[in-house]
């Protein structure tokens, strides 16, 4: 997200500046090793072989590539569809016109598609709420019943009559999506009441605490009309007071205690819920990202009270601010402290009095199980505690482990995959949370490191390996949870990779390689770039060409795991795409996008299940908004090495420097094109396809949130009325794309 009321002049949101401070390698840093083709392409391209794939994201399985599933019933076809295409069929090739950059208040889709809003912002989701007024006048207590803020990521899991997991029903699902946060001003009468720093209105917070988290909703087709079902029995808001209880190394551990779970065994909600992922078993995973902004801690008054380790561990998150919706100043507080707990201050005797160690509770992995309501979602803390941006799954095979590839989403953080040690047995699908016990609380988290010459390694993070000891200058590990609580500074020790902000995960089920977007980096001065994040430059926009600098439009790596085998600790990568303005210099768009298909800031990605090949790119951009609003893109990539090694040159003002690297083959308007323009001042991300492929949904997240908050009270300044129109206030919502003529989108 792109919150303007937490940014910094520069546009880049606060909760996305980076926090580390080592100097892990910047691969300025390392000895320079010999670029060339072969040491690249040399090794082999790895291959999931029989590797039996599944979505990461966007669908809960499903497509022909997934034969690890039950039988299940033959999807109800749609009026007159298109036929699909066969399997080992001729390849994917884009069909439709490209979508024109725009800056109009509204979705812009192709020619033959239709784009329907499904579900938005406080719309009800159980019998008796009533339908959302939108102007600020909604009753406080009725939101734990309605659609949460900012949609984000979302997974499609269709299901049958028995509301039983059916991955390939094309007419009824339950669509699992995050609320990430909340665009404040147009969720009261007048936006926040604050009086000198201090929230005076408790019920204004508590519709705030409800807009955060997730929704289970049940998503039917009729027709080729996608609605929801706002009395169906699945339905459910997840928020940030919903219990939730801690499994893996982590749990009952005393860095985990706090007033309201003594023990350490629980806590009290999720937010900042940014991309998604699946488990082969079927539930949701949802990931906590800039959690950290929303504790208050006053490090002034507080470090004193604090051990070194404590204060470490603080820097390293960057838990130091007022919180940033001022939910822990509400006085007085509950007796079970709904507000309080937002303050990770020590103020009473023992940390069972207070919840100094409330920050800690949140920056895990949660599962859902969206088939059973009633259950207690369960934070896995062997995925370890960082910005989560996703999980998502890697290939799925019978008698082998499961991996997720997960980002963590600061500007030079980090890229994380988790391996489970038990193997994947396929009569575990439907097992729900005691499934997930098997294999995500128990396991190896690796970091990732990307080496000059186009290699890779994956760097285990464990205590007593790779630097990671009570000895380590940055941070004395003291057990297992200290290091998965405090994995970024284990990730430092081991010597990872300083990213461009990794964001989303998404593996290519032809192949089983995995992609990773950087959204971008402000803080990547030439002479300070490496390989795999190889550009530094300015990007000057608008009229005043404001000056963007560092990697302002971000890219997309990609890379194989040796052998095809996602449990492989090492690795080879290259850089599959570049954003940037098509008219931007040679070495700064270094894929040579066009009209049709130049774009900035990667965020959100997803590969079809029903479309193998077919990757799906949504941006969250603030770089190249003078032009365009953010968008979805169609690509059909290729491999990791079907480019060329090459150095380029980057310059900013009179600095300039060269930086080797790796570039993929220039996809052109065959491999990449716009196929959606989104409303003004939204971000596009979350995206998920019915069973068959042939509905996409697609979250248009805070549209008009740069809104001045002075502007609350002149309907006709707000920064965007969408989707509503007139002079309503703006909504998040869920769109759902389909092909007039009933086909696969996109194809
Ligand atoms: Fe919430 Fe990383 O975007
Ligand atoms: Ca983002
Ligand atoms: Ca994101």
């Amino acid at each position: 997200m792109t919150a303007n009321t937490r940014s910094d002049e520069s546009g880049i949101d606060l909760d996305d500046i980076g926090t580390n401070p080592t100097a892990n390698p910047s691969f300025s840093d390392l000895i320079a090793s010999r670029l060339s083709r072969r040491s690249l392409f040399g090794l082999g391209v790895g291959t999931a072989g029989t590797a039996l794939l599944q979505a990461c994201g966007g669908g809960g399985g499903g497509g022909t590539n997934f034969p690890i599933l039950p039988p299940a019933p033959a999807p109800a076809p749609a009026p007159g569809p298109a036929p699909a295409p066969a399997p080992g069929a001729a390849p994917l090739k884009l069909n439709f016109n490209a979508v024109a950059k725009s800056l109009d208040d509204v979705v812009s889709v192709p020619a033959g598609y239709t784009a329907s809003v499904l579900y938005r912002l406080g719309d009800p989701i159980a019998a008796g709420v009533p339908a959302y007024a939108n102007d600020g006048t909604d009753a406080p207590a009725t939101y734990d019943r309605r659609a949460g803020d900012h949609h984000d990521g979302m997974t499609f899991f269709g299901i049958n009559a028995s509301n039983k997991w059916d991955p390939v029903n094309a007419s009824r699902g339950l669509l699992v999506m995050n609320h990430e946060a909340i665009t404040p001003l147009f969720l009261h009468p007048t936006g926040q009441t604050v009086v000198g720093g201090v929230r005076t209105v408790a019920d204004e917070v508590l519709r705030e605490f409800y807009l955060h988290g997730v929704s289970v909703i049940e998503v039917n087709k009729v027709g080729n009309t996608w609605t929801y079902k706002q009395d169906a029995s699945l339905n459910r808001r997840v928020h940030t007071l919903t219990e939730m209880t801690f499994s893996g190394p982590a749990a009952k551990t005393d860095a985990l205690k706090t007033k309201y779970s003594t023990d350490g065994s629980k806590t009290r909600g999720t937010l900042n819920n940014c991309a998604n992922g699946t488990t082969p078993w079927g539930t949701y995973l949802t990931c906590e990202e800039n959690w950290a902004g929303y504790f208050r801690r006053t490090k002034a008054t507080d470090d004193p009270k604090r051990t070194a380790k404590e204060i470490a561990s603080f820097n390293r998150y960057g838990v130091a601010s007022t919180g940033r919706e001022l939910w822990a100043t509400v006085t007085p507080d509950t007796a079970d402290g709904l507000y309080g707990r937002w303050n990770t201050e020590v103020i009473g005797a023992t940390a069972l009095d207070d919840y100094r160690n409330g920050s800690n509770t949140y920056g895990w992995v949660v599962e859902i199980d969206p088939f059973a309501p009633a259950s207690t979602p369960r934070k896995r803390t062997a995925l370890g505690r960082f910005g989560h941006e996703g999980a998502c799954l890697g290939p799925v095979v019978v008698g082998k482990p499961l991996v997720w590839y997960m980002g963590d989403d600061s500007q030079n953080e980090y890229l994380y995959k988790f391996v489970s040690t038990k193997a994947w047995d396929a009569a575990d699908i439907g097992g729900g949370i005691a499934a997930g016990d098997k294999y995500m609380d128990d396991g190896k988290l690796y970091v990732a490191r990307f080496n000059a010459d186009g290699t890779g390694n994956w760097l285990e993070l464990k205590l007593g390996v790779n630097n990671i000891t009570a000895g380590y200058a940055g941070y004395a590990f003291a057990d297992a949870a200290d290091v998965v609580i405090n994995a970024r500074h284990a990730a430092d020790a081991a010597g990872a990779t300083k990213m461009d902000r990794p964001e989303w995960t998404a593996v290519n089920p032809k192949n089983g390689e995995v992609y990773l977007t950087l959204t971008n980096n402000t803080a990547r001065p030439v002479g300070g770039t490496d390989a795999a994040n190889p550009r530094s430059y300015n990007d000057p926009k608008g009229p005043a060409q404001t000056a963007q600098k560092g990697n302002p439009n971000g890219h997309i790596v990609r890379f194989a795991d040796t052998g095809g085998d996602p449990t492989a600790v090492t690795f080879k990568w290259d850089c599959y795409l570049f954003g940037a303005r098509s008219t931007a210099a040679a070495d700064v768009n270094l894929s040579a996008l066009g009209a049709d298909n130049d774009f900035s800031s990667p965020d959100g990605m997803w590969f079809s299940q029903a479309a193998p090949g077919l990757l799906w790119l949504e941006t969250d951009d603030g770089k190249y908004t003078d032009v365009t609003n953010c968008m979805l893109l169609a690509a059909l990539p290729g491999k990791v090495g079907d480019g060329a090694a090459k150095t380029i040159t980057n310059v900013d003002g009179a600095t300039t420097g060269t930086q080797a690297t790796f570039v993929g083959k220039a996809p052109g308007t065959d491999g990449l094109r716009r196929f959606l323009v989104g409303p003004k001042d939204c971000e596009i991300t979350g995206i998920a396809e019915s069973g068959d492929g042939r509905a996409l949904f697609v979250n248009i997240q805070h549209p008009g949130e740069t809104t001045p908050a002075a502007n609350i009270g002149d309907p006709s300044k707000f920064g965007s009325h969408w989707p509503e129109g007139g002079t309503a206030r703006p909504r998040s919502a869920t769109v759902v794309i389909t092909k007039n003529d009933g086909g696969l989108i996109g194809l």
